[in-house]
Formats: C-alpha cells, sequence, structure tokens
C-alpha cells in the first residue's frame, strides 16, 4: 500500500497549475453515449476515477481512446445492447451513475448498479429518479440495480431540490436526459456548480439547446440527434483551492496556474477574511500569508458558496489559526472523517452535529495518520505540510483518485513529500 511521507515545516513558494477537472470531465465523459459521432475530450486529467469512468464507459461499448497530453476520444455505437453498469466497478466510484441518463435517452434501456457506499455519508440518488421519471422512464430498484426503461423521453417539469440543496450528479444526469427528450424540459432548483456548466457547454456544442446555464433553472428544447465535438475540460477548481489552501496554511506564497476567479470566489473571500492576501493576475491567482491565519467560521453550501470539497482542507488551515473556528457542513453533514485524524497531530476539534468547533493550536506535530476519503486525504497533507516533524499518511489510494501529480507539484512548491510503499 503506498503512504505519504512529508516533512513539515516548509512554506510552500512559487508556481503550480490545475489539472482538468475530475468533477467535470466524469459526466461529460457519460455524455459521450448520447453523440452519433465522437467527442475529444482535451485536459482530462490521469487519475483512478477517469480510468474507472473509461472502464465502465468500455462496459457499456464505449470505445475510450486516451492519446497523449490528456487527450482522451470517445465514441459511442449508435445501437449497442450493452446497457448494464455492473456492481463490481460502481461499487468504487460513485459519478458512474451519470451513466443513466445517457443510457435512457440514447438507448431506451439502462441496468445500472446503486452506486458504492461512501465515507462521506448517506449519498441517495431519490433526486436522480424523480427527475428521469418525470422524463418518462419507468424506474424500479431491483437486487441493487436501478432499471430503467423508457421509449423516447418526453420534456417535463421538475423541482430537483433536496434536503440538502439540489444534486451536482443528479442534474447532470437529467440534463443529459433531456437534451434529447421530445419537447421542453424545466429543471428547477438544478445545481449551478462549475462542472455542470461545463457539461452544459459541451451539450451545446453537440447541438444540445440548453438555457439558462450556471443558474438554479435550466430550460431544455430536446433535439432529434447529437454529434460530436471538441472541448477542453475546465480547471480543476478544487485541486486549485487545496494548493491555495495549502500556500495559507504553510505560510508560503503560491501561484496557481488555471484557477478560476469567479469558480474560487468563496475560497478567496474565506482565505482574505484569515488574513491571507489573494490577488489576480492573468488567469492564475497567488496567495501569500506571512503571519499566523486569524479563526473564522465557516459554513459550506452550493455554489457559489463555499465548497464542501474544500471543508476539510481549510479545516486543516484553521486548526492553527489564532482563536475559535466552527466549521458547518450542510452539503453532506457526516463529512468529518478527517477530525480524528487531525487530532492525532495535535488538532484541537470538537464535532458538534454537523458542525467541528476548532481551537487554533500554535503548531501541529507529525503524526502516522490514516486516509479516509479523497478530501480529508488532502486536509492531512495540508496538515502535515504544516506540521513539524514527519507526518505519514496511509491509504494513499484515495488521493490518487482526484489529485494528478500530486508528490511532484507539491515538491515543485519545495515541500519534502514522497511517496513510500509501506504493509498493511
Ligand atoms: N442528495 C439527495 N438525493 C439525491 C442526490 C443527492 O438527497 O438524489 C443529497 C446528498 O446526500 C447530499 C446533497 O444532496 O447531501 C448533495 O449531493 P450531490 O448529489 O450534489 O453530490 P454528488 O453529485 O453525488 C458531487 C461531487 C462530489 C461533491 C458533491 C457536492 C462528483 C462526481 N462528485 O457529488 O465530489 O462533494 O457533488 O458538491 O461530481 C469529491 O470530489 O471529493 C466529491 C465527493
Amino acid at each position: 500500500m503506498d503512504a505519504l511521507v512529508v516533512t513539515g515545516g516548509r512554506r510552500l513558494t512559487g508556481e503550480v497549475k490545475a489539472s482538468g477537472a475530475k468533477n467535470a470531465a466524469l459526466p461529460i465523459m457519460a455524455a459521450s453515449i448520447l453523440a452519433d459521432e465522437p467527442l475529444v475530450l482535451k485536459g482530462v486529467p490521469d487519475l483512478a476515477d477517469i480510468r474507472t469512468m473509461g472502464r465502465l464507459l468500455g462496459k457499456l461499448g464505449v470505445s475510450v481512446e486516451r492519446k497523449r497530453g490528456g487527450t482522451m476520444v470517445l465514441a459511442s455505437p449508435s445501437r449497442s445492447k450493452r446497457n448494464r453498469a455492473p456492481y463490481e466497478i460502481m461499487r468504487t466510484m460513485r459519478a458512474g451513475i451519470c451513466v443513466l441518463g445517457p443510457l435512457l435517452a440514447r438507448r431506451g434501456k439502462a441496468e445500472v448498479s446503486l452506486p458504492g457506499g461512501c465515507a462521506i455519508g448517506d449519498r441517495p440518488v431519490d433526486l436522480h429518479l424523480k427527475g428521469l421519471r418525470a422524463l418518462g422512464a419507468r424506474l424500479e430498484v431491483e437486487h441493487g440495480y436501478i432499471v430503467g426503461s423508457c421509449r423516447r423521453l418526453r420534456g417535463g417539469e421538475m423541482y430537483l431540490g433536496g434536503p440538502f440543496g439540489s444534486s451536482v450528479t443528479g442534474t447532470a444526469n437529467i440534463l443529459m436526459a433531456s437534451v434529447l427528450a421530445d419537447g421542453t424540459t424545466v429543471i428547477d432548483c438544478a445545481a449551478c456548480e462549475p462542472e455542470v456548466q461545463d457539461l452544459a457547454r459541451v451539450l451545446e456544442k453537440m447541438g444540445a439547446r440548453i438555457a439558462g446555464i450556471g443558474s438554479p433553472r435550466l430550460v431544455v428544447e430536446g433535439v432529434d440527434r447529437l454529434g460530436g465535438c471538441e472541448h477542453t475540460v475546465i480547471p480543476d477548481r478544487i485541486e486549485a483551492g487545496t494548493f491555495l489552501v495549502a500556500g495559507a496554511a504553510t505560510h508560503g506564497d503560491v501561484t496557481v496556474d488555471g484557477a478560476r476567479w469567479d469558480d474560487l470566489f468563496a475560497l478567496v473571500n474565506t482565505l482574505r477574511e484569515v488574513g491571507a492576501d489573494v490577488e489576480r493576475q492573468d488567469g492564475t491567482i497567488r496567495i501569500s500569508a506571512r503571519h499566523r491565519l486569524r479563526s473564522i467560521d465557516v459554513t459550506t453550501l452550493p455554489f457559489p458558496g463555499f465548497p464542501t470539497d474544500l471543508q476539510a482542507q481549510m479545516m486543516a488551515a484553521l486548526t492553527t489559526a489564532d482563536g475559535i473556528s466552527v466549521v458547518t457542513e450542510k452539503i453532506f453533514p457526516d463529512r468529518f472523517m478527517h477530525v480524528a485524524e487531525l487530532g492525532r497531530m495535535g488538532a484541537r476539534i470538537r464535532k458538534q452535529a454537523n458542525a467541528a468547533v476548532v481551537h487554533g493550536t500554535e503548531h501541529l506535530s507529525g503524526a502516522p495518520v490514516m486516509a479516509s476519503d479523497l478530501r480529508a486525504s488532502a486536509a492531512l497533507v495540508i496538515a502535515a505540510l504544516a506540521a513539524r516533524g514527519t507526518t505519514t499518511i496511509s491509504r494513499l489510494y484515495h488521493l490518487d483518485r482526484g489529485y494528478e501529480h500530486l508528490e511532484k507539484k507539491l515538491r515543485r512548491l519545495g515541500a519534502k513529500v514522497r511517496r513510500v510503499n509501506i504493509k498493511g
């Protein structure tokens, strides 16, 4: 098993480039099922989840060709009968659910395993099913599989708000189903995340007619067919944000190339409030933090609110801030797996329902810790970079799902990190 050994206490300085966004690339790859012609994607990161989605699409008859430099060509046969997304793949990656809408829209049939459990809490799919049913799909859950069929989907109106706001992959799924439906679809309380916007832009390039991109109300006029297109995936705002928080936590001076200001404004605002200087310069964001950070209250919310995918990293930075911070999680109320591990490094955090009260301490100390999920792992890396001494983070496969060339990028910023293979 791979582990990351980090010797902390060094200021991160220099420039790093954000890779293409995993959470944009995954549903866009699934959109290839909708098209009559190949989809050429650029800036696709080389990550475990992307390879898993490639394998899943392969099972569904899509040819997936990875070329050099992050380019991927996907082509779906028009009349494939391979409509089963098996549990063996679906249990490892939730985004696999994004094939459900395209399969129904283009092939009229789908058998998609319910996605696997996840360390960040309950992740139901009721909103996906509600939206697809509103388009006329017949859907049952049988033996752990969502079994669906339809003739041509027809436009419908739906409200996608759930107890924690909208659903990102739910919106993606329904949007992909609606573009080939007969008539007009209105998706109200749609997710506005940049990754959903990127998917919508790809669908437009393929010939879809979508109004309201980036707003909570999407209006789709169905078309009879979609063609291919070429598209460059947006840079990963969560990866970019992780480097910015790491810059703040190590009192460093870090410039992230490709970090999009508008996609990251909630984080920019938070980092400024804790005392860092954050500036925008020609497609980059630069952070410099010279002094101990100040405490702050952070609440995660759907976009443009503070992203849940940066909550753990921000908490890691706040463990050494001056004062008491309260971090409230409003998207995944149980997403606090990092709290106990940060505690092993000397962080003083008390969890209360869907919030964590962080008492800033002067410094953390390196310790052996275990990653539990993707963003919790990123939080441990940030804590380790800021801590005194050496930290060994095991179960690195979580990080490999979402951060391309992480050690290389961190080393470029002056971090002392190395990957080792340990038993266990
Ligand atoms: N929800 C429902 N019903 C549904 C779907 C979701 O109640 O049918 C709830 C969830 O339980 C959660 C909230 O709605 O409380 C938001 O979940 P959402 O469906 O938006 O999450 P997702 O689409 O499964 C994507 C990202 C996550 C990210 C969330 C929130 C992908 C592949 N995953 O998940 O990314 O945390 O949106 O922004 O896009 C990550 O990259 O580490 C990651 C977990």
